[in-house]
């Protein structure tokens, strides 16, 4: 990217109902891995296969089956929270349609469900930026699922949110992982949370390694793999170590 390689030799499956938390410091290459798995971002070399089928010539309506969730919601502020769901069907219809934002009964049917879904049905009508952080979220989480995903790849979902917004967040992906069988792709900067929440953990450290383990094994020999080589050796003085604590 930008002519430097930023990711080397990565293969990784993710199966349905499957929770997958992607750890790494910052500039690891995170949000570059979910762009290309999201088809935004064509890999150099490489393939993203969804179902057998590369991303890249997928039909739009079909690319929609992978959703993406963002840290901050990327929710349209003036529209409610229905429309900004109704948001997450525009790939499934036809461009004239889309264009003129006609949604059909089932459509809107769809967005009241998804709502439901997130527990966000009470504020339906509710213009999305008065919602708070945890409530966009849930809206926005709501908009990827109405585009009936095989995949939801969520980039740093809880960056912006407190402690509890942020847990209650990452159990609501991975209650729609187990029970809707969609298989979450999710980038975070918490160990602690990564290992309680993911059913695999892949690292990514900055010069291209990658440690792709189970989340119970993922244990402080593969986090300082990770980590170690951004805040440095063991010997070196308590304030790196400090940080490193403190951030993983
Ligand atoms: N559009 C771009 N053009 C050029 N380089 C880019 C672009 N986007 C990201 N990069 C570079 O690619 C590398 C990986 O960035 P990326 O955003 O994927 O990291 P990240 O792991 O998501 O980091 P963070 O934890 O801060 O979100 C960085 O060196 C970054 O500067
Ligand atoms: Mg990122």
């Amino acid at each position: 990217m930008g002519g430097r390689q930023v990711i080397d030799d990565l293969s990784l499956s993710v199966h349905p109902g499957e929770c997958i938390a992607l750890l790494g410091p910052s500039g690891a290459g995170k949000t570059t891995l979910i762009r290309c798995m999201s088809g935004q971002l064509p890999p150099d070399s490489g393939h993203v296969l969804l179902d057998g089928q590369d991303v890249l010539s997928m039909r739009r309506s079909t690319r929609r089956r992978i959703a993406v969730v963002f840290q901050q919601f990327n929710l349209v502020g003036r529209l409610d929270a229905t429309d900004n769901v109704l948001a997450g069907r525009l790939g499934h219809m036809s461009a004239w349609r889309a264009m003129l934002r006609r949604f059909d009964s089932n459509d809107q049917l769809l967005a009241l469900q998804c709502l439901e879904r997130v527990g966000m049905l009470e504020h339906a009508s509710q213009r999305a930026d008065t919602l708070s952080g945890g409530q966009q979220q849930r809206v926005a989480i709501a908009r990827a699922l109405a585009q009936r995903p095989k995949v939801i790849l969520a980039d740093e979902p809880i960056a912006s949110l407190d402690p509890v917004n942020g847990e209650a967040i990452l159990d609501l992906l991975r209650d729609i992982a187990r029970t809707e069988g969609v298989a979450v792709v999710c980038s975070l900067h918490q160990l602690e949370f990564a290992r309680e929440w993911a059913d695999r953990i892949v690292g990514m450290a900055p010069d291209g390694a990658v440690v792709n383990l189970p989340a119970r094994s993922f244990d402080a020999r593969a986090r300082d793999d990770i980590y170690g080589r951004v805040w440095g050796s063991k010997e070196e003085a308590g304030l790196s170590r400090l940080l490193r604590d403190l951030y993983v």
